[in-house]
């Protein structure tokens, strides 16, 4: 019988393990962070529609702002202030103090430039927001949904399990 205990408790170890994972993947996702320009950061020397082209934005989503705030801002302005570099009336000034977030809430385009001028020489930067595709929520019907596929995981292992401890009680 020693044999069968050793048997269970391997399945048991394999059940708590599998029911991590399933749990760590039920987490939904914070939203994602999108560091603006990539390696190159917040400056003069990044091509931002190229670097916005190859992202995807979705609602809850979050830019990330790194820059020398001895030097740039970081201001929300609407699409006309955006194509004219015009930094008077902005939405909002997200600069803090350099390594700045700014959450996307919405589902639209989104425009921020850098005042001081830099903003003529290509320091701007619009992302359009679409709505995320439907995630794995931590709803009950997900929560059933994954106990099901635990158990159809599971219910084969315990029946192999069960059939390689044949022999043993045979003897
Ligand atoms: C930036 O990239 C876009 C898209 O690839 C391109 O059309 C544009 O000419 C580039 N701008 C500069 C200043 O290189
Ligand atoms: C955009 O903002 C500027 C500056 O505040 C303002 O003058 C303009 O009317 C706004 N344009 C639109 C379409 O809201
Ligand atoms: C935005 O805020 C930063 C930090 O407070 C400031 O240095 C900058 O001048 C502001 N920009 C504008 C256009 O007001």
């Amino acid at each position: 019988m020693e044999n069968f205990w050793m048997k269970l408790g391997s399945v048991a170890t394999l059940i708590v393990t599998l029911m991590l994972i399933l749990t760590t993947m039920a987490e939904p996702g914070e939203g994602a962070l999108h560091k603006v320009g990539g390696r190159s950061g917040w400056t003069e020397h990044a091509n931002y529609t190229e670097w916005s082209t190859h992202e995807r934005f979705s609602v809850g989503d979050w830019l990330y702002f790194v820059f020398n705030r001895q030097m740039y801002d970081v201001l929300e302005v609407n699409e006309t202030s955006f194509e004219s570099c015009n930094s008077q009336g902005f939405i909002s000034n997200i600069t803090r103090g350099g390594r700045d977030v700014f959450q996307l809430k919405e589902a639209k385009t989104y425009y921020f430039i850098c005042s001081r001028g830099y903003c003529w020489g290509g320091m701007k930067v619009f992302v359009d927001v679409v709505v995320a595709p439907p995630a794995p929520t931590p709803s009950p019907s997900g929560a059933a949904r994954s106990l099901a596929s635990l158990s159809l995981v599971i219910l084969p292992l315990i029946v192999t399990s069960l059939l390689s401890l044949k022999p043993t009680r045979c003897l």
